[in-house]
């Protein structure tokens, strides 16, 4: 019999292969440049399957140019460059992988809290400049995170492992979530839950967590930070668009809030000219799951739900299974 025909869109990584060919037969795009949007339409053609990550659209008109696909496996836990719907009409089933990303991604969320608050990156280019004369007792001060209020927007697994990492600040911390959690959490994590109105004006730090949904396009407006405190920081290590950057923009410019962390933008790769100016914004290019082992751990699970499906299981992270 046939094996089903699956296309990876990275080479993943290699000691993966094995395992993966031993059923299927795998098609890997080895350049280090992305594919092509033209070569991917090529080459899903004759495919059952796609291993694919968040910058590969799947859309009407890749499943269109796709007609025997029936897996849709990206190695991410975000799906918005999904069209889950069209996949479900078309019988295609999309898993994603979830779980092993929350630590890592936690973790890269408070390295750009840390370092816009202390003035890391400044300092960094001033360091290495040559003109530091030695110690200044009014040089590069920056804002204490010990003790001061951390909002969370999103209190899924991401958003409470952020939480989770506030008690060694001793800080204090407030959530919004679509359901609030439960009692048990919210005091495992000593969490409170806020409005999204209050927390915003409460907060200090204001970490959002939350997938990209037509609900939370824009959640962040020119409203939210006029609701802020002036000396509060936003941090954003969940999905651009959640934020309109060009209010984002205009409140650091007129100093409605203190600073930004950034790891993703609204038109990645693009990043707005008005946020690559300013010495208040820290901005990472969309890492916060890129350790080793992470990224490790999530092709892994998505080898795994690949192989699920084609053995005729239901893949331990099918977002559409019936
Ligand atoms: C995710 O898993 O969604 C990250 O943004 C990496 O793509």
């Amino acid at each position: 019999m046939n094996k089903p025909r699956v296309l990876a869109t990275r080479p993943i990584f290699a000691p993966l292969h094995p395992v993966l060919e031993e059923q299927l037969e795998m098609e890997y795009w080895q350049e280090r440049e992305r594919m092509p949007r033209a070569e991917l339409l090529k080459r899903i053609g004759e495919k059952d399957g796609v291993i694919c990550i968040t910058t590969d659209k799947i859309d009407e008109e890749l499943l269109a140019a796709a007609p025997k696909l029936r897996l849709v496996t990206t190695i991410s836990v975000g799906v918005d460059h999904i069209n889950l719907d069209a996949c479900t009409r078309r019988n295609v089933i999309v898993t994603n992988t979830p779980g092993v990303l929350d630590d890592t991604t936690a973790d890269l969320a408070w390295a750009l809290m840390m370092a816009v608050a202390r003035r890391i990156v400044e300092g960094d280019t001033w360091t290495r400049s040559g003109t530091w004369n030695g110690l200044e007792f009014d040089h590069f001060l920056g804002t204490d995170i010990w003790g001061k209020t951390l909002g969370v927007i999103g209190f899924g697994r991401i958003g409470r492992e952020m939480a989770r990492r506030a008690s060694g600040f001793k800080m204090h911390v407030i959530y919004n979530n679509r359901n609030r959690v439960s009692a048990a959490i919210e005091q495992e994590l000593r969490a409170t839950f806020a409005s999204v109105d209050a927390l915003l004006a409460e907060s200090d730090f204001v970490s959002l967590h939350v997938p990209l949904r037509a609900d939370t396009r824009h959640l962040i407006s020119g409203a939210s930070f006029e609701k802020m405190k002036r000396t509060a920081f936003l941090i954003n290590t969940a999905r651009g668009p959640i934020v309109d950057e060009n209010a984002l923009v205009d409140a650091l410019e007129k100093g409605v809030i203190a600073g930004a962390g950034l790891d993703v933008y609204e038109q990645e790769p693009k990043v707005h000219p008005g946020l690559i100016q300013r010495r208040n914004v820290v901005l990472a290019p969309h890492i916060g799951s890129a350790t080793t082992d992470t990224r490790m751990a999530m092709a892994k699970l998505a080898v795994q739900n690949a192989l699920a499906f084609f053995e005729g299981r239901t893949p331990p992270n099918a977002l559409n299974a019936r």
